[in-house]
């Protein structure tokens, strides 16, 4: 049986409404060791800690998405401190800057991502860096500060854009995604990033691998993407599932031993 990390997911989305604990239980006996829910806003992120209460197996990470900037209470740097201080919260994120929808403002995003990257300084806990439609822009204050602790989460860049991001020390996630017939671009960036920089995440309940493509996803899909990776990569499954899991508990390094 494979054991592996979802090192990004949303288990507080409603699809999982119906069944959560129960799907949970189920997938970690399968060979789910650890999953790290993400934060997106100040709700989601108070969810996320819930979370890595109740279920022992579940980490957090608590952030503010791009897309969530809007409506930000004052005081939440200090309420994601508190959140971060906790021992099951492993990085904050997800942080970033998404050029993706109409409507946007570059510069409030850029004022979050920033004050959340020096947050994450203060705190020495890695970051988790969702990018979408803006690569300029968040390679430019990433550079700013020459050395990031974190991964580059849902990776949909060029091989040259994964090449720069691994030149700040971060590591590299894919999603289901690599397994979609139009992957090419996806698949040649992931031949640029080593095997020991490298994470496993879902982003459930988005982004189902093929064969389960369009269906709800859940972290045990995980096993459709490092077939996908060990067959780019030439070595077996197990060593993909061995050597993502090792990333992942090096970055996220407050999260103890996997088993649990
Ligand atoms: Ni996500």
């Amino acid at each position: 049986m494979l054991e592996y990390i979802d090192s990004h997911a949303h288990y507080d989305a409603e699809q999982f409404d119906p069944d959560r604990d129960e799907l949970l239980e189920r997938i970690h006996k399968a060979g789910v060791k650890n999953i790290v829910n993400m934060g997106c806003n100040m709700e989601r992120s108070r969810i996320s800690v819930e979370y890595s209460q109740k279920y022992p197996f579940v980490y957090a990470a608590v952030g503010i998405h791009p897309e969530d900037v809007e409506g930000v209470p004052e005081d939440h740097l200090d309420r994601l401190r508190e959140w971060a201080r906790l021992p099951k919260t492993v990085a904050i994120g997800e942080i970033g800057l998404d050029y993706h929808y109409e409507g946007y403002d570059p510069e409030i995003q850029k004022k979050f991502f920033e004050e959340q990257l020096d947050l994450a300084q203060e705190l020495s806990l890695p970051v988790v860096i969702h990018s979408r439609d803006a690569t300029e822009d968040t390679m430019d204050i990433l550079r700013k500060r020459s050395k990031v602790n974190g991964v580059m989460h849902c990776f949909s860049g060029s091989a040259e854009t994964a090449r720069q991001v691994l030149a700040l020390g971060m590591n590299i996630s894919f999603t289901g995604v690599l397994t979609f017939k139009n992957a090419r671009r996806s698949i040649e960036a992931l031949e640029a990033v080593p095997l020991d920089r490298l994470m496993l995440e879902t982003d459930c309940p988005y982004m189902a691998p093929e064969p389960e493509r369009g269906k709800r996803c859940d972290s045990s899909m995980i096993v459709h993407i490092i077939r996908k990776i060990a067959e780019v990569k030439g070595v077996s499954a197990e060593l993909v599932a061995k050597q993502t899991m090792e990333n992942t508990l090096r970055l996220f390094s407050k999260m103890n031993s996997p088993i649990n």
